[in-house]
């Protein structure tokens, strides 16, 4: 974990920012795979992680927040179970001590004590669960209905979290330029080693492992595809053949669970054919179009045009598009080829804090979620601010269910040239993506870099 004064600062800071009442964060607990003693590998909540350290299951925290210092860790001793199964641990108080806190009870005390506040009148503040044993412990301390959760989830704290944890500190940034580095040695091991005859779970298990084997883990299920047209592929059953192209978009997470988000596509064979080359370009364009772009008072949504516009430029010298380009973008042609987001938040989650809601993190009163195919899935829209961190992630895919959909209804036909897409229906996709952190004056890409011009790729391949 970080310095003790690492989480002292981030809770007087969530206290400068809200008004009253307690906050309430819960740990994870182990998570059964198939029976309870056989659980799925620990992750602790990322919220609990940023404002109280402690990585291990069994755990809660109240902060009273009109109180200074009055923090409170709840858990449990080790008792000589845990200890003949699990080996020697410290008491919980001096657990607790690490990250700053002087008090500590019992875990079984929580709900007395949550339900002695709130019979005091004081609201309790607490984030929207997404694991099924907190929405029923919430319940049970509210003393309401599991479906009425939802209701009392507290939006000024979600608003306080996200106003905290989109500024990354400089020792997140040191755990992001980390994971950003074990993220870029998963890729480069798949680059040199991804050979035609060999089966997709191979190289994916090769970098899950490679994650493992630097001190972390994964921070998202790999995506390692000759399908790359398929967004979230998680099959790894084919057999890589010459003249594809696999789509690898895989991260590793840091020792202190910050996250990795990468994204590279190169060929099966040594060399892209043109038709290849071509996309690649166009994609890499608009990545570095976008990377250019980035700055502090910059909103996202703007990259994200500017990046679609650069591929709908590039898609028409190619002759797969037509007609006027900002026309094209404005109405939303080009998500036919481009239908995801630029990119999303990063940090102690890939998606950085999505579990509280996208549009508190991505958006705000100055910009609404627009309601178009393509740019309705931008994830982050807002303005840029130094400090935030974020992916920026285009793609060109043929997607063939899509297309023919969209011919079938005449869409856009004004801008896209059907009968030429013709050519591409077994192409697949393309992403390319790096992770950045916004600075003073523009942003910096995080962690070692990984070969993306296709000279250089090729030469990795070879
Ligand atoms: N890396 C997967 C995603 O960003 O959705
Ligand atoms: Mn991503």
């Amino acid at each position: 974990m970080f310095e003790r004064e690492v989480y002292l600062k981030r809770r007087e800071g969530l206290r400068e920012i809200l008004e009253g009442g307690i906050a309430l964060f819960l740990g994870n607990d182990e998570s059964p795979m198939n029976y309870p003693a056989n659980p799925y590998r620990f992750r602790q909540d990322s919220n609990f992680l940023y404002f109280f350290g402690l990585d291990e299951p069994g755990l809660a925290a109240v902060m009273d927040l009109e109180e200074e210092g009055m923090d409170v860790i709840f858990g449990n001793d080790p008792d000589v179970e845990d200890v003949i199964w699990m080996g020697p641990r410290e008491p919980l108080q001096a657990r607790a001590e690490r990250v700053g806190v002087s008090r500590t009870m019992p875990y079984q005390k929580l709900e007395d004590y949550l339900k002695g506040e709130l019979s005091r009148g004081r609201t309790v503040h607490f984030l929207p669960p997404y694991r099924g044993e907190h929405l029923l412990k919430l319940a049970r301390f509210l003393g309401i209905r599991p479906e009425a959760v939802k209701h009392w989830v507290s939006s000024e704290l979600i608003k306080a979290v996200v106003e905290l944890r989109s500024f990354k500190g400089p020792e997140e940034i040191q755990q992001m330029d980390m994971a950003a580095t074990m993220t870029a040695e998963m890729h480069l091991r798949a680059m040199k080693n991804a050979r035609p005859g060999m089966y997709e779970r191979e190289l994916a298990g090769e970098i899950e492992g490679l994650a493992i084997s630097l001190g972390g883990y994964i921070s998202f299920p790999v995506i390692l595809t000759v399908h790359g047209e398929i967004l979230h592929n998680h099959y790894h059953g084919n057999m890589l053949r010459e003249g594809q192209l696999l789509l690898v978009d895989a991260g590793a997470e840091s020792p202190l669970h910050y996250a990795g988000d990468m994204t590279r596509t190169f060929p099966v064979s040594a060399r892209f054919t043109t038709k290849q080359r071509e996309i690649y370009e166009v994609v890499l364009a608009a990545q570095k179009k976008a990377l250019e772009n980035i700055e502090p008072g910059v909103y996202y949504r703007d990259v994200h045009l500017l990046a679609a516009k650069t591929m709908a430029e590039g898609l028409k010298a190619l002759g797969l598009m037509k007609g006027d380009v900002e026309e094209a973008v404005a109405a939303g042609a080009h998500a036919l080829f481009f239908p995801h987001g630029l990119g999303h938040m990063i940090g102690l989650d890939v998606h950085d804090m999505e579990g509280l809601g996208e549009d508190y993190v991505g958006y705000d009163e100055t910009v609404k979620r627009s309601d178009q195919f393509g740019l309705a899935y931008l994830r982050l829209a807002k303005k840029l601010q130094e400090g935030f961190t974020l992916t920026v992630e285009p793609g060109i895919y043929f997607i063939p269910a899509l297309i023919e959909k969209w011919r079938s209804e005449g869409k856009h036909r004004e801008f896209i040239n059907y009968d030429k897409l013709e050519e591409y229906l077994d192409f697949g996709g393309i992403r390319i993506e790096d992770s950045v952190v916004v600075t003073e004056d523009g942003c910096r890409i995080l962690g070692k870099p990984v070969p993306k011009e296709p000279e250089e790729v090729e030469a990795l391949r070879g």
